[in-house]
């Protein structure tokens, strides 16, 4: 079976965005593919974070994780921070990337334009640790959003280089990004990508947020203005319009195609309405489950256990080799 591996960062209650652009696609691939699935904490640090709230955001993504139907039993499901592999080869390969590479990732010039106080050494070599993540596990396959698109490229290059030069260590993995909602946007600036860190809590839809609020903030989200209010899709000229389409197709499964016609001689608020009941009908059976599946902690930690030590078995695997082959001597 091909290897898959994703993860997302536990900075904050996780997003509509994250949900669409990359959890809802790996619920699809457990039967098909080999699957690991992350909760990248030590990628969190790099923004500053208050600790308990740190860890209770991991539990809750843990819990999410398997509330929207990642499956511990088919599915590597682990916590970064819980895997040391992930650090000692991430070591390694920022000894293998160059500075000119890390300062091109448009992520790192947006963040440390964000966060003008703390631009760490960590928020630079981020894309490293992504890198070793997913070379650890020789993945085939990487299931993200558009805005890792980037760092994957930087990760296949860094497979290639030290391939080149050690032999065939690190397989070289594919970028699997969505046809449709690979980038959700600000309910309020279409302009931008919804991200869980925004200050504007209108701007983005949290899994976990009371339907209601969520049905609101739908309806106020920020629609283009043109002469006639047509809807149609068109990220360019109609980004607020575009992103509704975008959340409705992936919310009821019907194409963008199909949904356009419907909307011929409706209004925005018709749109809205219809976007507002897709989200609320998908994401409450998702927070049901994630109720029952928070309060117990006893599962949560076996669950984290059994996986951390599936995860680090494979690991270790790669790890020696890269070990051996950069001329680390072996631990007697
Ligand atoms: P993160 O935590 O920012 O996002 C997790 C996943 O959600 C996707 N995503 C979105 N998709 C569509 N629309 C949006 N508005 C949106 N916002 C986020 C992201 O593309 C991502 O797939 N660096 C990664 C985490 C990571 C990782 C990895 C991913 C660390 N190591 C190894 C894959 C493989 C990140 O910050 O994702």
């Amino acid at each position: 079976k091909s290897v898959v591996l994703s993860g997302c960062q536990p900075s904050g209650q996780l997003s509509l965005g994250n949900y669409i652009g990359a959890i809802r696609r790996w619920v699809d691939m457990q039967d098909s593919h080999d699957c690991l699935f992350m909760l990248v904490n030590l990628h969190a640090i790099t923004v500053r974070q208050d600790a308990q709230k740190l860890r209770d955001a991991t539990l809750d993504g843990l819990a999410l994780y398997l509330a929207c139907g990642l499956d511990p039993k088919r599915s590597t499901i682990f916590v970064q921070s819980q895997v040391p592999e992930h650090a000692q080869l991430a070591w390694v390969l920022n000894c293998y990337t160059q500075m000119g590479e890390l300062n091109r990732m448009t992520q790192f010039k947006d963040k440390s334009q964000r966060h003008a106080s703390n631009i760490n050494a960590g928020l630079f070599t981020y894309p490293t640790l992504m890198a070793a993540d997913i070379l650890l596990y020789q993945a085939n396959e990487v299931p993200v959003g558009d805005d890792q698109k980037q760092h994957l490229e930087l990760a296949r290059d860094i497979a290639y280089r030290f391939n080149t030069l050690y032999g065939d260590i690190f397989t070289t993995p594919e970028p699997m990004i969505p046809k449709v909602g690979a980038r959700i946007m600000s309910l309020q600036d279409p302009d931008k990508k919804m991200s869980k860190s925004d200050d504007n809590e209108n701007n983005y839809i949290a899994l976990l947020e009371d339907p209601k609020r969520i049905a609101k903030k739908i309806k106020r989200a920020v629609t283009d203005s043109d002469e006639q209010a047509r809807i149609y899709f068109d990220q360019k000229e109609k980004p607020g319009v575009s992103n509704l389409l975008s959340m409705l197709s992936c919310a009821t499964g019907q194409s963008i195609d199909s949904l356009v016609p419907q909307y011929e001689d409706k209004m925005y608020g018709h749109l809205k309405k219809d976007v507002a009941e897709a989200v609320v009908a998908m994401l409450e059976p998702i927070q049901q489950r994630f109720a029952q599946l928070r309060g117990d902690r006893d599962y949560l930690d076996q669950v984290m256990k059994a996986s951390a030590e599936a995860a680090s078995a494979r690991a270790a695997e790669t790890l020696s080799k890269v070990y051996e082959a950069v001329g680390f001597v072996a631990k007697p």
